[in-house]
């Protein structure tokens, strides 16, 4: 079954929206088949964002994405990477879709409440790298 990657940030741990956003997944048929909680090393964040290693906004995510604990979730269904996509919105929560789960609760560009995995092929690579099989 195809397989999407989410993370409840930091700032959406913090202001206690882990329930919310778990009930949603669920109200949207992905099924969770992994789940923990975490605060990321630096080592690891570097790694599961070396794609934006040279973005000017690689160090503030960085160290935005290690300030407190996230909820990272392996979430599957037939089309899950593009169903779960929509469901968080645009990456920017000014942009995003009225009702998406950054419009509802992320608070800028950066601190936008959750993550997903932007293709089929991410969404396997990093699955693996937080439940390896
Ligand atoms: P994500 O990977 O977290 O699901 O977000 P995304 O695909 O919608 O956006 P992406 O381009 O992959 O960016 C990854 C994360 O970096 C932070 N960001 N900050 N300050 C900025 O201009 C900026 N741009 C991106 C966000 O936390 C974004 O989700
Ligand atoms: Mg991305």
């Amino acid at each position: 079954m195809e397989k999407t990657l989410m993370i409840i940030k930091p700032d959406a741990v913090k202001a206690r929206h882990i329930g919310h956003i778990i009930s949603r997944v669920e109200a949207e048929h992905l099924e969770i088949t992994g789940l923990c909680c975490l605060h990321l090393t630096r080592e690891q964040a570097e790694e599961f964002y070396a794609i934006h290693r040279e973005r000017p906004f690689f160090e503030g995510l960085i160290r935005y994405i290690t300030s407190g604990p996230v909820v990272v979730g392996r979430l599957e269904c037939e089309g899950a990477v593009e169903h779960w996509r929509k469901v968080i919105g645009a990456t920017d929560p000014k942009k995003s879709a009225p009702g998406t789960l950054r419009a509802l609760y992320g608070i800028d560009i950066e601190r936008n409440a959750v993550h997903g995995s932007d293709s089929v092929e991410n969404g396997i690579v990093e699955s693996r790298f937080f439940f390896p099989e």
